[in-house]
């Protein structure tokens, strides 16, 4: 069978208001040609993010109205523990109110508080923007180990997530004393949500073991990646995807869990840790800042949700389909002559907008004029991950269109194809933008490739994206 079914069928819906182009160049112009500044009830298919944007099931709103809302010991917070430890296979479990929170709390245990990390260097296979800046925020360096062929959106590789282990290697054998703990995102979103194999990891492992360096994974999208791994590495085709995750899991000496996306939640985290004396100085700055330890900074009733989520997530049917839907959508770009980051990622497809429209050069942000195009022809949100929002950093200009779980059907899918096809076929009309503010934005060219500044950006220089105004050139 070729066509793509959702495994499940609609019982409550959400209308969406149609909109005109002649409307939404209206509403683009009041929002400043920020599309983070538009109102959601503006738009026709959102895929900002698949970040906390997904559709619950009937058992998680049940689940919803069993929660418990007590202090201390709810029966959520045990329901929720059990679902984990069953997942990951860890004993140390907290709940935060999202990833970033989970992040914040782990590089305060194993950095210390901010300016503790200086000299200190955190790799990754590629940093998330969160991460980073937590990292960044200690005051140690956030780097990223991506393999050559990892960093080349045009190559087609199977496991373009995974960390260069040479590199890793060398960076231990110079200085595994500044290194606190080395990080692996499944799967890495900042390449194009690309996944880890098992073999990667296994080696990633050993390289931590022979320098005493302990490894956390970054596992916002592990259903994803473990469905990759069953399709895509030899020995898994038929292990369960359960039994691949807590493979996964027991690499690890901890990890965080932004459960807005394999957890099916719109709001809710997770932060693991194997060490005992960690967790307990986890656990105290989660008191400070989140709350009690059995709630974390949720309702119990959200914690209740992520148990159910944590287990619907992982029923093949869903990730068959969840996979190929993704899929479906960057072949169908790509059939049409559109560059995108390849192969197409677990939970987005990213356009290379700076070959969308080759006569916008960096500087007037075509990530920018593409994004803001696909919106006014057909009311698509999407997100510019280039000169915009990466600043003097960016290495390409892509728009991601990320897409949330179970919350659109396959037509909204066949519609987004038809818009971006349709706006391609006008992209030499595109024209480039221009930042009106922050007034101080560099407008002078960059310089394609230019080496990283050494004065890595700061927490506050990554955010510009959610603010800045932009004019049409
Ligand atoms: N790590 C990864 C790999 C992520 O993609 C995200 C969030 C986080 C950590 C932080 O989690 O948002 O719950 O605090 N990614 C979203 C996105 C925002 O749109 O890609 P959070």
């Amino acid at each position: 069978m070729k066509t793509i079914i959702e495994p499940f069928r609609i019982k409550s819906v959400d209308p969406i208001r149609m909109t005109t182009p002649r409307q939404r160049l209206e509403c683009l112009r009041r929002a400043e040609y920020n599309l983070f500044r538009i109102a959601a009830d503006d738009v026709i298919v959102d895929l900002l993010t698949d970040s906390g944007t997904g559709a619950m099931s009937s058992d998680q709103w049940a689940g919803i109205m069993r929660g418990d809302e007590s202090y201390a010991g709810a029966h959520s917070y045990y329901r929720f523990l059990d679902e984990v430890e069953r997942l990951t296979g860890m004993r140390h479990i907290l709940p935060t109110h999202q990833g970033r929170a989970s992040e914040r709390i782990l590089v305060e245990v194993m950095i210390g508080p901010a300016g503790a990390g200086r000299g200190k260097v955190v790799p990754n296979n590629a940093h998330f923007d969160t991460t980073r800046a937590n990292i960044e925020h200690s005051g140690a360096e956030a780097i990223d180990l991506l393999t050559d062929e990892g960093a080349r959106p045009e190559v087609i590789a199977l496991f373009k997530g995974n960390m260069d282990v040479a590199k890793l290697q060398r960076l231990l054998g110079e200085r595994a004393g500044d290194v606190p703990f080395v990080m692996v995102t499944i799967t890495c979103n900042s390449n194009g949500g690309q996944p880890v194999s098992m073999a990667n990891l296994r080696q990633v492992r050993a390289a931590c073991d022979r320098h005493g360096v302990p490894l956390f994974l970054d596992a916002c999208r592990f259903a994803e990646n473990a469905w990759f791994i069953r399709t895509r590495e030899v020995g898994y085709a038929d292990v369960p995807p359960r039994a691949i995750v807590r493979q996964m899991f027991d690499l690890a000496d901890g990890a965080t869990i932004s459960a807005k996306k394999d957890g099916l939640v719109n709001i809710g985290g997770v932060l693991l840790m194997r060490d005992e004396a960690a967790f307990r100085r986890a656990s105290n700055l989660l008191i400070l800042t989140e709350g009690f330890v059995t709630y974390g900074g949720l309702a119990g009733r959200d914690l209740e949700a992520m148990a159910v989520g944590f287990e619907e997530v992982l029923s093949e049917d869903y990730l068959r389909y969840r996979i190929r839907s993704t899929e479906y959508l960057g072949e169908k770009l790509r059939e049409g002559g559109v560059g995108i980051v390849e192969p197409p990622g677990g939970h987005a497809v990213y356009i290379d907008a700076a070959a969308f429209c080759p006569h916008i050069p960096a500087h007037q942000f075509p990530g920018q004029a593409v994004a803001c195009a696909l919106y006014e022809h057909g009311g698509i949100r999407s997100c510019e991950i280039g000169s915009v929002m990466m600043g003097e950093h960016a290495v390409m200009e892509l728009v991601r269109l990320a897409v949330p779980r179970r919350t659109y059907t396959q037509s909204h899918i066949d519609y987004v194809i038809e818009v971006v096809l349709e706006v391609r076929k006008h992209a030499a009309n595109l024209r480039g933008m221009r930042i009106i503010e922050p007034a101080d934005t560099p407008d002078a060219p960059k310089v394609p490739d230019a080496p990283k500044a050494p004065d890595a950006p700061k927490p506050a220089d990554t955010l510009r994206h959610f603010t800045a105004r932009f004019a049409p050139l």
